[in-house]
Protein backbone atom coordinates (compact mmCIF):
# COMPACT_ATOMS: atom_id res chain seq x y z
CA UNK A 1 0.00 0.00 0.00
CA UNK A 2 1.14 3.41 -0.86
CA UNK A 3 0.12 5.31 2.07
CA UNK A 4 0.79 9.08 2.29
CA UNK A 5 2.38 9.84 5.82
CA UNK A 6 2.93 13.27 7.67
CA UNK A 7 6.48 12.16 9.01
CA UNK A 8 7.66 10.23 5.77
CA UNK A 9 7.11 13.55 4.22
CA UNK A 10 8.64 15.90 6.99
CA UNK A 11 11.52 13.60 7.24
CA UNK A 12 12.39 14.76 3.24
CA UNK A 13 11.49 18.37 3.51
CA UNK A 14 14.69 20.89 3.88
CA UNK A 15 11.50 23.20 4.96
CA UNK A 16 9.17 21.27 7.37
CA UNK A 17 5.65 21.83 6.99
CA UNK A 18 3.08 21.36 9.38
CA UNK A 19 0.68 18.83 7.78
CA UNK A 20 -2.91 16.93 8.23
CA UNK A 21 -3.92 14.30 6.00
CA UNK A 22 -7.56 13.42 5.78
CA UNK A 23 -9.00 10.00 4.62
CA UNK A 24 -12.02 12.09 3.20
CA UNK A 25 -12.38 15.71 3.01
CA UNK A 26 -15.18 18.19 0.29
CA UNK A 27 -11.62 20.04 -1.20
CA UNK A 28 -8.44 20.22 0.27
CA UNK A 29 -8.19 24.29 -1.05
CA UNK A 30 -12.05 24.81 0.75
CA UNK A 31 -10.79 23.48 3.38
CA UNK A 32 -7.71 26.03 3.72
CA UNK A 33 -10.11 29.28 2.31
CA UNK A 34 -12.89 27.96 5.19
CA UNK A 35 -9.91 28.22 7.76
CA UNK A 36 -6.59 30.55 6.63
CA UNK A 37 -6.00 31.12 9.84
CA UNK A 38 -4.96 27.05 10.92
CA UNK A 39 -2.13 26.03 11.99
CA UNK A 40 -1.69 23.97 9.40
CA UNK A 41 0.30 24.89 6.31
CA UNK A 42 -0.67 21.63 4.41
CA UNK A 43 -3.61 19.32 3.57
CA UNK A 44 -3.42 16.57 1.97
CA UNK A 45 -6.57 14.03 1.47
CA UNK A 46 -6.82 10.52 -0.16
CA UNK A 47 -10.12 11.45 -1.22
CA UNK A 48 -11.94 14.48 -2.30
CA UNK A 49 -16.10 14.56 -2.68
CA UNK A 50 -15.61 18.04 -4.47
CA UNK A 51 -12.79 18.74 -5.84
CA UNK A 52 -12.47 21.78 -7.61
CA UNK A 53 -10.54 23.13 -10.51
CA UNK A 54 -10.24 26.34 -12.91
CA UNK A 55 -12.86 28.08 -14.42
CA UNK A 56 -15.73 26.20 -12.13
CA UNK A 57 -14.77 23.01 -13.31
CA UNK A 58 -14.71 19.84 -10.86
CA UNK A 59 -11.63 17.91 -10.32
CA UNK A 60 -12.26 13.55 -9.97
CA UNK A 61 -10.69 13.06 -6.67
CA UNK A 62 -11.48 9.31 -6.41
CA UNK A 63 -10.16 7.32 -2.73
CA UNK A 64 -6.71 6.22 -2.85
CA UNK A 65 -5.13 6.66 -6.40
CA UNK A 66 -4.34 9.75 -6.37
CA UNK A 67 -2.81 12.93 -4.00
CA UNK A 68 -4.99 15.65 -3.72
CA UNK A 69 -3.41 18.32 -1.28
CA UNK A 70 -3.00 22.45 -1.05
CA UNK A 71 -0.59 24.87 0.78
CA UNK A 72 -1.55 27.93 2.26
CA UNK A 73 1.67 30.89 2.13
CA UNK A 74 0.87 33.66 3.55
CA UNK A 75 3.70 35.85 2.40
CA UNK A 76 2.94 39.42 0.61
CA UNK A 77 3.24 38.84 -2.82
CA UNK A 78 2.60 41.60 -5.15
CA UNK A 79 -0.20 41.07 -8.00
CA UNK A 80 2.51 40.61 -10.73
CA UNK A 81 4.46 37.60 -8.38
CA UNK A 82 0.40 36.27 -7.92
CA UNK A 83 0.35 35.65 -11.51
CA UNK A 84 3.64 33.49 -11.57
CA UNK A 85 2.52 31.11 -8.80
CA UNK A 86 0.61 28.50 -11.23
CA UNK A 87 3.24 28.17 -13.74
CA UNK A 88 5.71 28.19 -10.80
CA UNK A 89 3.60 25.03 -8.80
CA UNK A 90 3.60 23.41 -12.32
CA UNK A 91 7.36 23.08 -12.88
CA UNK A 92 7.54 22.90 -9.35
CA UNK A 93 5.20 19.58 -10.11
CA UNK A 94 6.92 18.17 -13.18
CA UNK A 95 10.39 18.40 -11.95
CA UNK A 96 9.01 16.59 -8.32
CA UNK A 97 7.40 13.73 -11.26
CA UNK A 98 10.42 13.37 -13.15
CA UNK A 99 12.73 13.26 -10.67
CA UNK A 100 10.83 10.65 -8.50
CA UNK A 101 9.67 8.36 -11.37
CA UNK A 102 11.70 9.54 -14.41
CA UNK A 103 8.81 9.72 -16.43
CA UNK A 104 8.75 12.71 -18.99
CA UNK A 105 6.13 15.48 -18.09
CA UNK A 106 4.96 18.37 -20.19
CA UNK A 107 2.65 21.84 -19.83
CA UNK A 108 -0.89 22.62 -21.51
CA UNK A 109 -0.66 26.05 -20.75
CA UNK A 110 -1.09 27.45 -17.88
CA UNK A 111 -2.17 24.98 -14.80
CA UNK A 112 -2.10 20.82 -16.51
CA UNK A 113 0.06 18.94 -16.64
CA UNK A 114 0.43 16.13 -19.13
CA UNK A 115 2.17 12.62 -19.61
CA UNK A 116 2.04 10.80 -23.14
CA UNK A 117 -0.34 13.32 -24.21
CA UNK A 118 -3.09 13.01 -21.44
CA UNK A 119 -3.63 15.25 -18.42
CA UNK A 120 -2.11 13.40 -14.95
CA UNK A 121 -2.07 16.90 -12.77
CA UNK A 122 -4.28 19.86 -12.53
CA UNK A 123 -2.91 23.01 -10.28
CA UNK A 124 -5.60 25.69 -8.82
CA UNK A 125 -4.14 28.53 -7.25
CA UNK A 126 -6.52 30.88 -5.05
CA UNK A 127 -5.55 33.86 -3.18
CA UNK A 128 -6.91 36.74 -0.73
CA UNK A 129 -5.73 40.32 -1.63
CA UNK A 130 -5.20 43.10 0.92
CA UNK A 131 -7.29 46.18 -1.44
CA UNK A 132 -5.38 48.57 0.63
CA UNK A 133 -2.18 47.21 0.09
CA UNK A 134 -2.56 45.41 -3.05
CA UNK A 135 -0.88 42.50 -1.28
CA UNK A 136 -1.68 39.09 -0.37
CA UNK A 137 -3.13 37.91 2.28
CA UNK A 138 -2.63 34.46 1.85
CA UNK A 139 -2.35 32.25 -1.40
CA UNK A 140 -3.04 28.58 -1.73
CA UNK A 141 -1.50 26.47 -3.91
CA UNK A 142 -3.86 23.22 -4.80
CA UNK A 143 -2.63 20.41 -7.13
CA UNK A 144 -4.53 17.10 -7.59
CA UNK A 145 -2.15 14.36 -9.24
CA UNK A 146 -3.70 10.92 -10.25
CA UNK A 147 -0.74 8.45 -9.20
CA UNK A 148 -2.68 5.34 -10.08
CA UNK A 149 -5.41 4.30 -12.26
CA UNK A 150 -9.00 5.02 -10.26
CA UNK A 151 -10.51 1.74 -9.12
CA UNK A 152 -13.48 2.37 -11.14
CA UNK A 153 -11.91 4.23 -14.16
CA UNK A 154 -12.04 7.74 -14.89
CA UNK A 155 -15.50 9.07 -15.22
CA UNK A 156 -16.68 9.26 -18.93
CA UNK A 157 -15.94 12.78 -19.80
CA UNK A 158 -12.69 12.71 -18.75
CA UNK A 159 -11.92 8.43 -20.07
CA UNK A 160 -9.96 9.79 -22.94
CA UNK A 161 -8.01 12.68 -21.94
CA UNK A 162 -6.63 11.69 -18.35
CA UNK A 163 -3.72 9.21 -17.10
CA UNK A 164 -1.76 8.17 -14.14
CA UNK A 165 1.50 7.73 -13.27
CA UNK A 166 2.02 4.55 -12.34
CA UNK A 167 0.81 0.90 -13.50
CA UNK A 168 1.30 -0.47 -10.45
CA UNK A 169 1.24 0.55 -6.34
CA UNK A 170 4.60 1.40 -5.16
CA UNK A 171 5.38 1.78 -1.55
CA UNK A 172 6.18 5.72 -0.47
CA UNK A 173 6.03 7.03 -3.79
CA UNK A 174 3.42 9.55 -3.15
CA UNK A 175 5.47 10.75 -0.14
CA UNK A 176 8.36 11.04 -2.38
CA UNK A 177 6.35 13.10 -4.87
CA UNK A 178 5.11 15.25 -2.43
CA UNK A 179 8.19 16.26 -0.72
CA UNK A 180 9.99 16.57 -4.06
CA UNK A 181 7.65 19.26 -4.91
CA UNK A 182 7.54 21.37 -2.04
CA UNK A 183 11.30 21.26 -2.09
CA UNK A 184 11.55 22.46 -5.02
CA UNK A 185 8.27 25.03 -4.56
CA UNK A 186 10.55 26.48 -1.55
CA UNK A 187 13.66 26.46 -3.63
CA UNK A 188 11.32 29.24 -6.18
CA UNK A 189 9.10 31.08 -3.88
CA UNK A 190 10.94 33.44 -3.34
CA UNK A 191 11.62 34.54 -7.21
CA UNK A 192 14.76 34.68 -7.03
CA UNK A 193 15.55 31.68 -9.45
CA UNK A 194 14.07 31.94 -13.02
CA UNK A 195 11.68 29.40 -13.87
CA UNK A 196 10.15 30.65 -17.63
CA UNK A 197 12.99 28.50 -19.27
CA UNK A 198 11.80 25.01 -17.36
CA UNK A 199 8.09 26.04 -18.36
CA UNK A 200 8.44 26.84 -21.70
CA UNK A 201 10.15 23.81 -22.80
CA UNK A 202 7.78 21.64 -21.04
CA UNK A 203 5.28 23.75 -22.96
CA UNK A 204 3.93 21.66 -25.44
CA UNK A 205 1.05 23.74 -27.27
CA UNK A 206 3.69 25.80 -28.81
CA UNK A 207 3.39 25.91 -32.58
CA UNK A 208 -0.01 23.85 -32.22
CA UNK A 209 -3.46 24.58 -33.63
CA UNK A 210 -5.86 25.48 -30.53
CA UNK A 211 -9.35 26.28 -29.86
CA UNK A 212 -9.08 29.09 -27.71
CA UNK A 213 -12.55 29.01 -25.47
CA UNK A 214 -13.79 32.06 -23.21
CA UNK A 215 -16.85 32.52 -21.98
CA UNK A 216 -18.36 29.41 -23.19
CA UNK A 217 -17.05 30.21 -27.21
CA UNK A 218 -14.28 28.61 -28.76
CA UNK A 219 -11.89 30.34 -31.57
CA UNK A 220 -9.28 28.75 -33.89
CA UNK A 221 -6.11 29.65 -32.65
CA UNK A 222 -2.22 28.82 -32.94
CA UNK A 223 -0.51 29.13 -30.13
CA UNK A 224 2.52 30.80 -31.09
CA UNK A 225 4.70 32.60 -27.99
CA UNK A 226 4.88 32.96 -24.35
CA UNK A 227 6.23 35.92 -22.73
CA UNK A 228 7.40 35.79 -19.80
CA UNK A 229 4.37 36.97 -17.60
CA UNK A 230 3.15 33.59 -19.02
CA UNK A 231 0.75 35.41 -21.07
CA UNK A 232 0.25 33.03 -24.20
CA UNK A 233 0.43 34.87 -27.65
CA UNK A 234 -2.05 33.31 -30.08
CA UNK A 235 -3.24 34.09 -34.10
CA UNK A 236 -6.35 33.68 -35.43
CA UNK A 237 -7.22 32.47 -38.19
CA UNK A 238 -8.18 35.95 -39.81
CA UNK A 239 -4.44 36.52 -38.94
CA UNK A 240 -4.50 38.41 -35.42
CA UNK A 241 -2.81 38.26 -32.89
CA UNK A 242 -3.66 38.67 -29.10
CA UNK A 243 -1.88 37.70 -25.94
CA UNK A 244 -3.83 35.82 -23.59
CA UNK A 245 -3.93 35.74 -19.81
CA UNK A 246 -4.89 32.48 -18.19
CA UNK A 247 -7.83 34.10 -16.33
CA UNK A 248 -11.37 33.01 -17.24
CA UNK A 249 -9.50 31.57 -20.55
CA UNK A 250 -9.12 27.48 -21.63
CA UNK A 251 -7.32 26.15 -24.16
CA UNK A 252 -8.22 23.24 -26.13
CA UNK A 253 -5.76 20.72 -28.05
CA UNK A 254 -7.24 20.89 -32.06
CA UNK A 255 -4.88 18.07 -33.68
C1 LIG B 1 -7.67 21.93 -12.76
O1 LIG B 1 -7.51 20.82 -13.28
O2 LIG B 1 -8.27 22.86 -13.33
C2 LIG B 1 -7.13 22.15 -11.39
C3 LIG B 1 -7.35 20.98 -10.49
C4 LIG B 1 -6.84 21.19 -9.09
C5 LIG B 1 -7.20 20.04 -8.20
C6 LIG B 1 -6.61 20.16 -6.82
S1 LIG B 1 -6.83 18.69 -5.89
C7 LIG B 1 -6.35 19.51 -4.45
C8 LIG B 1 -6.95 20.88 -4.49
N1 LIG B 1 -8.29 20.88 -3.97
C9 LIG B 1 -9.20 21.16 -4.90
O3 LIG B 1 -10.43 21.21 -4.72
N2 LIG B 1 -8.60 21.41 -6.07
C10 LIG B 1 -7.16 21.28 -5.96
Amino acid sequence: MDIIDEKEINLRLKNKLNIKIFDEISSTNTYLKENPSSDKDVIIANMQTKGRGRIGKSFYSPLGSGIYMSIILKNKFEKEKLSLITPLAAVCMCKAIENTLNIDTNIKWVNDIFVKGKKVCGILTESSIDYNTGLSNYVIIGVGINVYKPKNGFTSDIKDSATYLLEKEQNGIKNEIIASFFNNLFGYINFENDFFDEYKKRCFILGKKIGVIKNGKEINAIAKDLNKDFNLLVQYDDKSEEFLSSGEISIKINR
